[in-house]
């Protein structure tokens, strides 16, 4: 696996040309899929399930693909995502009222396992589970939609959590999402990130390969 993985975020693709959309961004040199799950309950969005990811797969992305779950409950909805084809499955502690059987429930589907931290949300309980994530998500604007401005106190938050990853010894990737773009990449790399979600900037008029190309290379630059 690459140092920095940039997963670029299809909420803000064109949905009615979504295939074309992830195919072009993984073609300009994205790495990983990302697919945001909201339920108009945890959050005030509502967005694409199983069916979409399944679509995915069928239309010939082998990338792996990031599955950000924004809905409460959420062990009914993790056997069919990775049926569907998810490779890592990430949920907010908030939405389970069982964390430690979430983690164990998503590894035993075969998936890699997962936490996300709102904004304002501590990474307490971390400690307690750190044998059984595989990415630590790190929300750095309030989950529920695409093109909000990045809050700059998770640079701490990212800083203490590459402590806690690199103390444990444990494989973890850390990931940022939300408001991230090449103006800002840079500083967010040096707290510790090392998977970035990006979804407006990488999705926007025009909207071609090239296009992404461009984005792409210039977060990795
Ligand atoms: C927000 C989502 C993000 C969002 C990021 O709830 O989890 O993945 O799409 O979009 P940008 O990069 O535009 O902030
Ligand atoms: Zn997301």
């Amino acid at each position: 696996e690459k140092d920095f993985l940039i997963a670029p975020s299809i909420l803000s693709a064109d949905f009615a040309r979504l295939g074309e959309e992830v195919v072009n961004s993984l073609s300009a040199g994205a790495d990983v899929v990302h697919f945001d799950v909201m339920d108009n309950h945890y959050v005030p969005n509502l967005t694409i399930g199983p069916l979409v990811c399944t679509a995915l797969r069928n239309h010939g992305v082998t990338a792996p693909i990031d599955v950000h779950l924004m809905v409460s409950p959420v062990d009914r909805i993790v056997t069919d995502f990775a049926k569907a084809g998810a490779s890592y499955i990430t949920f907010h502690p908030e939405a389970s009222p069982h964390v430690d059987r979430t983690l164990q429930l998503i590894r035993s589907e075969g998936c890699k396992s997962g936490l996300v931290f709102n904004p304002a949300t501590p990474l307490d309980c971390l400690k307690y589970v750190m044998d059984k994530v595989d990415i630590i998500l790190l929300m750095s604007v309030n989950p529920g939609f695409g093109g909000q401005a990045f809050i700059p106190a998770v640079l701490d938050k990212a800083r203490e959590a590459r402590k806690l990853i690199d103390e444990s010894g444990f494989d973890i990737r850390l990931e940022i999402d939300g408001g991230v773009s090449a103006g800002n990449i840079k500083e967010v790399a040096e707290a510790g990130v090392d998977m970035f979600v990006a979804g407006s900037a990488i999705f926007r008029d025009p909207r071609t390969e090239e296009a992404y190309k461009e984005t792409i290379d210039g977060m990795r630059a």
